[in-house]
């Protein structure tokens, strides 16, 4: 069976000492008033990756990421972190291939393979985001993008390595422009992502991918996205940020 998972996505969001305080408000919601198997995870800036893990060991309900890795182990690459070293503070996700990603920093599907790699061997799971752009949807070419994205950029992975991976569905042009996809357009695109992964890998492998939901997701529309057959949670940016509303999308499972 497929987790169930909610997955909060800071951005360059919070300094160190609000970013601690939201985390620890998180954990203590989570514990008192979250029930069920449902898999947490927050991926913050790097800088509270070593800070957050304190919380989380005396929990075994939320886990932490990062937001992006670099390709290489090492060397001379100034102002880069690694997949080993995000590891070494206590992370276990790391966010690949967000459109912000992709869209300010060029990053391309043939170079996300190699962050996936690196983010595998290190022992990370990668929470790899697909989506398309307003004009590409407005174009219909929203499912051959998607492909693309998929192909290029993760499905090289054998199924074992696959198997780690969480595909999060953001479509660019509702992510944080409070415009969200009809649970309608987010589940034919979440189930067309599955078909996919069963054609390249096999249905058992589908079956057991968490696809998640991102783009203006929030404690009002979680339920109804959350209830679609092939949506398996979400990736949440500017509700994360707040531990109540947070804590209530994590809830929109048991409504
Ligand atoms: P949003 O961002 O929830 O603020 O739309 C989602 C994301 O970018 O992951």
């Amino acid at each position: 069976m497929r987790k169930k998972v909610v997955a909060g996505n800071w951005k360059m969001n919070m300094d160190y000492t609000s970013g601690i305080t939201l985390f620890s408000e998180i954990i203590n919601m989570v514990n008192d008033e979250v029930r069920g198997d449902q898999e947490v995870i927050v991926c913050s800036p790097f800088i509270h990756l070593h800070g957050l893990s304190q919380y989380t060991k005396d929990t075994g309900k939320v886990s932490i990421g990062a937001q992006n890795c670099h390709q290489e182990a090492s060397g001379a690459y100034t102002g880069e972190i690694s997949a080993g070293m995000i590891k070494s503070v206590g992370a276990s996700y790391v966010i690949l291939g967000h459109s912000e990603r992709r869209q300010y920093f060029g990053e391309t599907n043939e170079l996300l393979a190699k962050k996936a790699d690196a983010a595998i061997t290190n022992g990370l799971n990668p929470i790899f985001c697909v989506g398309e752009t307003l004009e590409e949807r407005n174009s219909e070419k929203h499912f051959e993008v998607i492909k693309q994205q998929l192909n290029e950029g993760i499905f090289h992975l054998p199924a074992n390595d696959f198997s780690k991976v969480i595909i999060a569905y953001e479509p660019v042009w509702a992510i944080g422009t409070g415009v969200t996809a009809s649970k309608e357009q987010a589940q034919e695109i979440h189930a067309f992502i599955r078909t996919q992964i069963a054609e390249k890998y096999d249905t058992s492998v589908a079956e057991n991918t968490s696809i998640l939901y991102g783009g203006s997701c929030n404690p009002k529309n979680a339920s109804e996205l959350f209830a679609q057959k092939d949506i398996d949670g979400g990736l949440i940016g500017g509700a994360s940020l707040k531990s109540r509303d947070f804590t209530d999308i994590i809830k929109a499972f048991n409504n």
